[in-house]
């Protein structure tokens, strides 16, 4: 799948979701194969171009993290265009506009889906960051319009093609409906209708290989984004790349595997950020994981006490060393392993906060 003209390796893309899809986690879904984009975080233009901290870090890429889209929120024009500058001067191999967030702090400021309500203004905003930018397409992530009454994505997506957007994503909800009752594939194959050349890619509750495969028959969409469900599977791209080209779906990593992908994942954070904020994410990261490791109730509580690298390291082995015995049939699931790290002693030494290190 081309968009404008960045060739992609496959019609895969990990979906930006805001404080999970960061530099640290992408790099985990890339390594397992099959992500042919990745997206940062909705960026905010003016912490971008005053390049402060928090903005800097969302925007935080490598080489191992491409191609890329970085994706901006706004209604200011002006700030838009210097924005997506910056953002092809800082490794944005495609800038992306937010047509989508429903979140109330967003859309007040006219942004991210309040664009789905004045489709003129919205198209002559476009318009200029289109015309902005020296040599990166721009795209578009919508919904299908605010509410069951006002359904724009098909008429906002060919106009915005007129305009010069290079591909729409469209996540098959209305922002009315927020994460609530299920994606509508009609909704989306409107918008694939509707446009003549670009691609259009598919988005909202892919969950499985025969999911993104059922989107792509009832829509007729180019390629399909997936979000939440990578959170738990990073592995998903390459299953769904295999079952889409073979039929073929790949048996899962093993469980030194997915422990493997935490500790990488766990590793790029202390690298990109710092131990600090690993062992936050982990606290809470560690249920999406556990959604693919059952059975793990020690690990999940364990982890989420963690207060240092090697509290992380230890609870890590001690799954490791419990699961090869359990998976032996040498024991059942413990209350308490003797092999397993006290939570109690972790937790007890606590700190509000684990302490920072040294970036
Ligand atoms: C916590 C959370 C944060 C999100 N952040 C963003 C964002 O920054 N930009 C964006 O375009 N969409 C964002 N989304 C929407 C997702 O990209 C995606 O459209 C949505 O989750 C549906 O896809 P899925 O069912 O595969 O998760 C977010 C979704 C969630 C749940």
């Amino acid at each position: 799948m081309n968009i404008g003209s960045v060739k992609l390796a496959g019609n895969l893309l990990l979906s930006p979701i805001a404080g999970y899809c960061d530099l640290s986690f992408r790099l985990v879904a890339r390594a397992c194969g099959g992500v042919a984009l990745a997206c940062t975080d909705l960026l905010c233009p003016e912490g971008v171009l005053r390049e402060n901290k928090r903005s800097m870090e969302l925007a935080a890429t490598c080489e191992n993290d491409s191609p890329l889209a970085m994706q901006l929120y706004g209604s200011d024009a002006s700030r838009l265009c210097e924005a997506a500058r910056w953002a092809e001067d800082h490794g944005a191999a495609i800038v992306d506009i937010n047509m989508g967030c429903p979140v109330d702090k967003i859309t007040k400021r006219d942004g991210g889906s309040a664009l789905l309500c004045d489709i003129n203004r919205t198209l002559r905003l476009t318009e200029q960051i289109v015309r902005a930018v020296r040599h990166v397409p721009v795209t578009a992530k919508m919904r299908l319009g605010w509410d069951d009454n006002r359904i724009v994505a098909p008429e906002l997506a060919r106009r915005l093609e007129d305009i010069g957007i290079a591909a729409v994503t469209v996540h098959g909800r209305t922002t009315e409906m927020r994460f609530q009752g299920t994606v509508r594939h009609d909704g989306i194959a409107a918008v694939v209708r509707a446009v003549r050349r670009i691609p259009v890619i598919g988005n909202g509750d892919i969950k499985s290989p025969q999911d993104a495969r059922e989107m792509i028959a009832r829509t007729g969409c180019a390629g399909v984004m997936i979000g939440r469900a990578a959170l738990s599977a990073p592995w998903i791209f390459r299953d769904t790349h295999s079952y889409l080209a073979t039929g073929v779906i790949p048996s899962p990593p093993s469980v030194e595997e997915k422990c493997q992908m935490m500790r990488d994942h766990f590793y790029n954070l202390i690298k990109y950020r710092n131990e600090r904020v690993a062992v936050c994410e982990f606290r809470k990261r560690i249920s999406w994981y556990a959604k693919h490791l059952n059975p793990c109730r020690q690990l999940r509580d364990a982890m989420r006490v963690i207060n240092s690298r090697e509290d992380f390291d230890r609870v890590i082995d001690a799954f490791l060393a419990w699961r090869a015995e359990y998976d032996a049939g040498r024991c059942a699931e413990p209350i308490e392993s003797p092999a397993w790290p006290s939570t109690m002693a972790m937790s007890e030494n606590r700190t509000a906060e684990p302490a920072p290190t040294a970036a």
